[in-house]
């Protein structure tokens, strides 16, 4: 089996930090980077603060919660271990930024895994502008929020991905307990290619903009639809504008197919920076 033992995350949002404290978890050293150095170091203070939490809870011992600690660092992406055996990225969903990105780092780590988190960018467009022994070293995998908890990772191969390696990574992410499946490149992968529908059905039932009405959608969706989380609740736990994103990215990929078309809610929430949890305000309230 492949061994992972450094990991490098370059971007500490929303996924780069549960990502980094899931491989941390897993007793991997993790190296974190962003180009927000302020919020880096916020992001590192709040993972830090989430073991405390865990502790209180008796999730974990103290001395797993030490080793924990002692596996995260924060860099700068210059001062990144050359050696990692993966990289992953968890940064902006813009195709030019991410090429960008991996030109760096196809540069910067000789021999890693490169992998994008993308939810639903094309991993062989990405991959586009790498030498042909940096395609084959690089693919999507696709964490879903909160890495800690989600169980399922997407692995996605482009044409040029060695045949191997899914493979070995899929069996790899079993062993720690995930549980990983393999994805064809096409938009959205498999889960946010049919969760277009769990968001944007319910967007086209929604009257007026009102807490009372993403109430009932939800309560709906849970109790009788059985689902754990309601559509509104999880759009401000992703992000609006993420999920906005990737709304957008994956009814262009489709040719702007009427079915994957952002509804217009979404667009108006963003305008007004109503994200949802991470501004305290989106569908909900969180203040
Ligand atoms: P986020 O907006 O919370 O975090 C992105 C971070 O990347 C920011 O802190 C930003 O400063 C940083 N950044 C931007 N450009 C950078 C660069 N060139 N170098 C280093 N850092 C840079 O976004 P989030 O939600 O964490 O999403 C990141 C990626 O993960 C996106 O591709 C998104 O589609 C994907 N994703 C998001 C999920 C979600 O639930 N939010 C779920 C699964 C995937």
């Amino acid at each position: 089996m492949i061994s992972l033992e450094k990991i490098c995350v370059i971007g500490a949002g929303t996924m780069g930090s549960s990502i980094a404290q899931w491989f941390c978890q897993q007793g991997i050293k993790v190296e974190l980077t962003d180009a927000n150095e302020s919020l880096l170091k916020k992001t590192h203070q709040s993972i830090l603060l989430s073991w405390d939490k865990l502790l209180a809870k008796n999730k974990f011992q103290p001395n797993q919660i030490d080793f924990f600690k002692s596996c995260l660092s924060i860099k700068s992406f210059k001062e990144f271990s050359k050696d990692a055996d993966l990289v992953i990225e968890a940064i902006v969903e813009d195709l030019d930024i991410k090429k960008t990105v991996f030109k760096q780092a196809a540069s910067h780590f000789p021999s890693a895994i490169l992998a994008s988190n993308t939810s639903s960018l094309s991993i062989s467009a990405i991959a586009q502008d790498l030498e042909p022994q940096d395609q084959a070293r690089f693919l999507g995998l696709h964490f879903f929020n909160p890495a800690t908890i989600m169980k399922l990772v997407e692995i996605v191969p482009q044409a040029k991905t060695a045949v191997e390696l899914p493979l070995d990574l899929k069996e790899w992410f079993s062993s720690q307990g995930k549980r990983p499946a393999l994805c064809k490149d096409s938009p959205g992968f498999i889960v946010n290619r049919v969760a277009r529908s769990f968001y944007g059905e319910p967007l086209h039932a929604v009257g007026q903009d009102s807490q009372d009405v993403y109430l009932e959608i939800d309560h709906v969706l849970k109790e009788v639809g059985a689902f754990k989380m309601g559509p509104f609740e999880l759009m401000d736990l992703i992000g609006i504008d993420i999920n906005y994103t990737v709304t957008q990215s994956v009814w262009n990929a489709y040719n702007q197919n009427p079915r994957f078309r952002p509804h217009p809610l979404q667009e108006k929430k963003v305008k007004m920076r109503e994200l949802g949890r991470k501004t305290k305000k989106g569908f909900f309230c969180y203040e």
